[in-house]
């Protein structure tokens, strides 16, 4: 009886191991890291991460305590043991101040975390990317005219369920400051990305493939998309965001050299939007195949805003080698609501669609958008766009086609 007994207490403790111990913690300096800004760090934060990625722990804490850190091109590999993993971020990360040392890595990514779910990185940190140096030459090596050269994103999530990232300010990246890629229940709140307006190719936060991502009461200035949403993402919402400089908050580039992409059930709410080069837009190549629909946008307020409100069927940005094409991605049940503000430029509203595909179902309800320059007056523009408007300045009437 007492053997018996015996047994079953001890599988009981070995079935239910987290009872013990449910929260363990590793600071990198632990593990090595010097956090004097130039001693490459990056050896010390992958000891400390596979000890918190194989705790035994329900939680585990990667302590980044107040020091600069230089990490090279590095990635955080899941899937982990614990079921959340939590970065307690307080100091400064940095990039390598020359491009060799980014050499022998692959370079889509300066860091990257892959396959890891139960994610939170939050904390008063800084995440600098040093990007300037890839801003006039994007290659690794020297420029050669006629080839692309794509710099490292600052940071990538790529496959992370459930993850958050809150509190972070990240500066200057060499691409893209952060990049959702496969990724579903998502949260990123209170970031702060900041880089000079005339920066390359710095998008904000750029989101693909994801499901149930939120962003929430975050500036961004910087030099391209505020937030771009592209192919394979649905359930994203977007709220509280103040935007400029930069090129807004986009639906696409969706559709490039005929792929089949589809977005749909995007909410943008509650966002100023302020001196950028565009507003909100939603642009598609012809020749794709799919659809942007069930697309909102609502308590948008423009200050001086370029081009606030665009659909583009004819995406094109570099006016080259575009044919207008029989396919194109479908633009549906797209609504602007209480929308107000500033234009510079003349057009402030236009809806350019596609002659076969087209749009529809677009629908504009108290949308008043007024010039910014003294004595010009703002207009909208229309071509093959169809839907329902009320209480919008300036007028769709004779531009909005009925449904
Ligand atoms: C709107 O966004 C601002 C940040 O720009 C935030 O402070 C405020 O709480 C938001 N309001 C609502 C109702 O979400
Ligand atoms: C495609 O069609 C649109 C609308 O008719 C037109 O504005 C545009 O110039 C055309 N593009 C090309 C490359 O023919």
């Amino acid at each position: 009886m007492e053997l018996l007994l015996f047994s079953v207490v001890m599988i009981l403790s070995v079935a239910r191991p987290g009872l013990s111990s449910t929260t363990s913690s590793f600071n990198v300096m632990q593990y090595g890291a010097v956090g004097d800004g130039s001693t490459n760090d990056s050896p010390a934060f992958l000891k400390a991460w596979k000890e918190v990625c194989q705790s035994k722990s329900q939680a585990s804490h990667l302590i980044i305590p107040a020091k600069t850190f230089l990490l090279r091109p590095l990635t955080f590999r899941g899937p982990c043991k614990p079921k959340n993993i939590y970065i307690q971020f307080s100091g400064k990360i940095v990039a390598p101040k020359t491009k060799g040392e980014y050499s022998g890595s692959q370079i889509n990514t300066w860091l990257g975390f892959n396959y890891v779910d139960g994610l939170s990185i939050s904390g008063k940190g800084t995440i600098d990317g040093r990007g300037s140096m890839w801003w006039d030459n994007p290659c690794l090596g020297k420029a050669v005219p006629g080839t692309k050269c794509r710099p490292p994103t600052a940071l990538t999530l790529y496959r992370c369920n459930r993850f958050e990232l809150k509190g972070i300010t990240h500066v200057n990246p060499a691409r893209s400051h952060i990049t959702l890629t496969s990724c579903t229940q998502g949260k990123l709140s209170n970031l702060r990305l900041v880089a000079p307006g005339d920066s390359p190719n710095t998008d904000g936060i750029d989101i693909s493939g994801c499901k149930n991502i939120r962003v929430l009461d975050s500036f961004i200035g910087t030099g391209d998309d505020c937030i771009a949403i592209s192919a394979g993402s649905s359930a994203i919402r977007i709220s509280g965001i103040t935007c400029g400089p930069g090129h807004g908050i986009s639906i696409g580039s969706l559709g490039t050299r005929g792929e089949i992409d589809n977005v749909e059930d995007v909410t943008v709410r509650n966002c100023t939007i302020t001196e950028t080069l565009t507003g909100v837009r939603i642009k598609t190549w012809q020749g794709g195949v799919g659809y942007a629909r069930r697309i909102r946008f609502e308590g948008i307020r423009f200050v001086r805003a370029n081009n606030p409100i665009i659909i583009d069927q004819f995406y094109c940005p570099h006016s080259t080698d575009c044919k207008n094409e029989t396919e194109a991605i479908k633009v549906s049940d797209v609504t602007y609501r209480g929308i107000v503000g500033t234009s510079l430029t003349k057009e402030a509203i236009k809806l350019s669609c596609d002659q076969n595909i087209g749009c529809s179902n677009i629908v504009f309800d108290r949308v008043y958008l007024s010039s910014a320059v003294a004595g010009q007056k703002a207009t909208a523009f229309c071509h093959n766009a169809h839907g329902t408007f009320s209480h919008t300045k300036p007028t769709l009437k004779k531009c909005l086609l009925p449904n």
